[in-house]
């Protein structure tokens, strides 16, 4: 069936190219992958660790497929760890099975077993990546998915000449379990990360003998950058020293272009941008650094430094430099989030629903729990709408699937529990409750949901990832949601199209989404720690009618708990 695929769709293929016409309607490839999951031992900051890699590759390889192609990755686990890979942003259209995050919808790989995921890219092209989705292991368990639109198809900006993924990540010189671990047993925080990486490399560190990611580029080239934010718990500002940046693609879905010499980019986030190397010559850091605008929170202020490097230019020739953003650096961040929106053209619509089947308020912040077995005898905890989810024993999904009672309920609130100022003065018990609860959404039903930051310890920017959907960002403001004035200033034509989406700290956010995707679909803070902290809950979408609006059964090979 695969090898069918595979031949028509390359005849297909051939016939488009031949005919020079815009290709008729074709079934996509089949793209096979391997990964074998692997340890491999890595030396950066001058010390040395044992890591778990994809292929003995840091990061992982990139997947290359295009619109409409079906990617088959076996993934083998040769570690001493559970495993699971989520395809961070891919739709997943009615094949949830192939999502990956561990218990969600899946039972972890287990040491010495195998899964094939099996999914069907439709309707996205640009960038999105992968990483597990179990314990820390995407700490360095990650690498890029490129999505390139369909043969015959150009790209809506100039075609660039060539393009170069970077992927940005966090490094720590201790073992990232041990780092958790030893969080989870105090119940505090848990140890910032040694470096910052791009491309797996800090940058040059004194006293090592390190270099550094660098790209090579040609004077009056155009180079399309795939940015990645991989890091587990920091947004990034991204700038490269005496060049602008033209943004055209967000989380694989096009952008109205627009310059800027900063992008600013969470954990979770992927971003498109076209830079042109207008210099005669030079070298050009390219730099990847904190922003956090919550002053008690801890973080890691080391910058990621590669290099832009034209070619010609002797070696010896010192890097330009450019000035960073503060780590609080608050309007930076604004400005560039405002500037985002769908490029809305006849080709590449922004169907935004205009109708709201359910209209939903979710709190997100922290919050502290008495904890037994913590060796501070509290627990730092997270929630939305007051409850901090407790992950279940075997996933959703199948309980979903196989009726199976007692995984979860669906009674997850639609609104706070209790209203109060969710951003001024704060209710003095920090508690939250505990459950495994689902908010349910009947097929192809439009949902509206405002996430609200709470000053609950303290307002924090979140970015908050919800798996299986798009959603469009149409408004978002500093402050406590309004329901009377704010939807007033909604943006329903062009606003933009992600997976992602910071949370302001202090302020909210509102998405629209249609639940047109059967199945179960985690939502959660992209920054680690908060997940492992229970900033976490699911969507349970009902199966329309008839198979195609129908999860697909379970495969074969669905890892058992
Ligand atoms: C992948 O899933 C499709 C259904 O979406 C199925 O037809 C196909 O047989 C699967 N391929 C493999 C190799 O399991
Ligand atoms: C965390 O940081 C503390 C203080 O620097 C250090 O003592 C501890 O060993 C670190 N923990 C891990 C797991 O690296
Ligand atoms: C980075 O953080 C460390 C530890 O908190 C601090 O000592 C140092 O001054 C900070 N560096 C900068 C440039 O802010
Ligand atoms: C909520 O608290 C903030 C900060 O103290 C204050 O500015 C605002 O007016 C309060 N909002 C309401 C509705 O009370
Ligand atoms: C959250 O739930 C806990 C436990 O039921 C309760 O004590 C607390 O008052 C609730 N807080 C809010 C803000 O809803
Ligand atoms: C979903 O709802 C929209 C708007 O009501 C409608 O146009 C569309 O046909 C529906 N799709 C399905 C598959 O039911
Ligand atoms: C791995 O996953 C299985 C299935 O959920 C579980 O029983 C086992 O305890 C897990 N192993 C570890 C080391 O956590």
């Amino acid at each position: 069936m695969a090898a069918l695929l595979v031949v028509r769709g390359l005849a297909a293929a051939v016939v488009a190219a031949f005919c020079f016409m815009s290709p008729p309607p074709v079934e996509g490839l089949v793209r096979h992958y391997k990964f074998n999951v692997v340890m491999k031992k890595v030396t950066r900051l001058c010390s040395s660790k044992s890591i778990v890699t994809v292929n003995n590759k840091f990061p992982g390889p990139t997947i290359y497929a295009r619109e409409d192609d079906t990617v088959l990755i076996k993934v083998v686990n040769h570690v001493p760890y559970n495993v699971s890979i989520h395809w961070h942003g891919i739709r997943q259209l009615r094949t949830g099975w192939a999502d990956g995050p561990a218990y969600i919808t899946q039972c972890p790989i287990q040491p010495r077993q195998s899964y094939v995921y099996n999914f069907t890219i439709t309707g996205q092209r640009g960038t999105l990546f992968w990483h597990a989705h179990i314990l820390w292991l995407r700490a360095t368990l990650y690498g890029a998915v490129v999505i390139l639109p369909k043969l015959g198809v150009p790209y809506p900006f100039p075609t660039p000449h060539k393009e170069m993924v970077l992927i940005l990540g966090e490094w720590w010189k201790s073992d990232v379990e041990a780092v958790i671990n030893e969080a989870t047993k105090s119940g505090l925080a848990p140890n910032v990360s040694d470096a910052h990486t791009i491309n797996g490399h800090p940058g040059p560190v004194q006293g090592c003998l390190t270099r550094g990611f660098s790209m090579p580029v040609q004077h009056g080239k155009t180079y399309l950058l795939r940015i990645i934010n991989a890091a587990l718990n920091e947004e990034l500002f991204f700038k490269v020293a005496g060049h602008k940046l033209t943004v055209v693609e967000v989380d694989a879905a096009y952008t109205k272009p627009f310059n800027t010499d900063t992008i600013v980019i969470a954990p979770g986030q992927t971003t498109n941008a076209l830079l042109t190397a207008d210099h005669g010559s030079g070298k050009y850091a390219i730099s990847a650094s904190t922003f956090m605008d919550t002053p008690i929170v801890a973080v890691d202020n080391v910058t990621a430094i590669a290099t832009l490097h034209y070619t010609g230019t002797p070696s010896t020739t010192p890097t330009s430099f450019t000035g960073l953003p503060p780590q609080n650096a608050t309007p930076v961040a604004t400005k560039f989030t405002n500037s985002l929106r769908s490029l809305n053209s006849k080709q590449y619509p922004a169907k935004v629903p205009l109708e709201v089947d359910h209209s939903l308020l979710f709190t997100i912040g922290l919050g502290i729990n008495p904890c037994k077995t913590c060796s501070s005898g509290n627990q730092v905890v997270a929630d939305i709408n007051n409850v901090t989810f407790v992950m279940p024993t075997i996933s959703l999904l199948q309980a979903h699937y196989f009726n199976i009672n007692g995984v979860f309920t669906d009674d997850f609130p639609a609104n706070p529990p209790i209203r109060y100022n969710y951003t001024g003065k704060q209710p003095s018990n920090l508690h939250t409750m505990s459950g495994t609860r689902l908010y349910r959404l009947a097929y192809n039903s439009t949902v509206q949901l405002v996430l609200q930051d709470t000053a609950m310890i303290a307002p924090e920017n979140h970015p908050i990832h919800l798996h299986g959907f798009n959603f469009f960002a149409v408004g978002s403001g500093l402050g406590n949601f309004n329901h009377k004035k704010d939807p007033k200033k909604f943006n329903l034509v062009d606003p933009v199209e992600r997976n992602t989406i910071a949370v302001p700290s202090g302020g909210w956010v509102a998405l629209r989404f249609r639940a047109d995707n059967p199945g179960v679909w985690f939502m959660h803070c992209h920054l680690e720690v908060h997940t492992t902290w229970g900033l976490k809950m699911a969507f349970l979408v009902d199966n329309g009618e008839g198979p195609e609006e129908s999860l697909l059964p379970p495969p074969n090979d669905l890892p058992k708990c």
